[in-house]
């Protein structure tokens, strides 16, 4: 029976813009760590959900897209300093009884780690910057990165132009 169901997938893939599959490559295959989405980033089921969820996003017009992948403002990560004294820029995770998940933003994949509440204090994110790699992806590539996020989170197959992003 399994053959079918491979047969099938090429047929169903076959309905989804060409430009959305390339930047789903990008989200989730990039060469540099930075650019790699996915590394921090979960969409499809795929990836790890230390940076807050782009679903939300895919609406807004290219261009504040863009702006938003390129600010280097931070409003979620916080400065989490551990019992231990161990500090490392940090996102929140869920809340397990006496336990809160905190994806250590100082590894990329960021590391997740199950710290009881008690041991863990906050301060303001003073260190960490959104990667700077994304500077680097070109115009199409950025196009091709918010043709696939409005693809994932919506179903839009409209193009999005390199010069929607320039
Ligand atoms: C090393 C981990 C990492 C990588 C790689 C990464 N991000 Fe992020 N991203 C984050 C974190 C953490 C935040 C939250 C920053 C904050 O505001 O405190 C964020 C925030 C964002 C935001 C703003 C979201 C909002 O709700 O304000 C966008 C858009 C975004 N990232 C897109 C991207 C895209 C597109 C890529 C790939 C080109 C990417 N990110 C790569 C970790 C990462």
């Amino acid at each position: 029976m399994r053959w079918i169901i491979l047969l099938l997938v090429p047929v169903v893939s076959g309905q989804e813009p060409a430009q959305v599959a390339r930047g789903r490559k990008v989200f989730f295959e990039s060469e540099a760590a930075g650019t790699r989405c996915g590394n921090c980033h979960a969409i499809e089921k795929k990836g790890t959900p230390a940076g807050p969820d782009l679903g939300r996003l895919a609406m807004l017009n290219p261009r504040a897209i863009k702006m938003a992948v390129l600010s280097t403002a931070t409003q979620y990560v916080v400065s989490a300093k551990l019992k231990t004294g161990a500090t490392f820029p940090a996102m929140k995770g869920a809340e397990e009884g006496a336990e809160v998940q905190l994806f250590d933003l100082s590894n990329n994949p960021p590391e997740l780690k199950k710290v009881p509440k008690a041991d863990v204090e906050y301060q303001p994110n003073t260190t960490w910057k959104h990667p700077p790699e994304s500077t680097r992806l070109t115009a199409p590539q950025l196009a091709d990165v918010i043709a696939f996020l409005r693809f994932a989170s919506t179903g839009d197959k409209k193009t999005i132009r390199p010069e929607d992003v320039e």
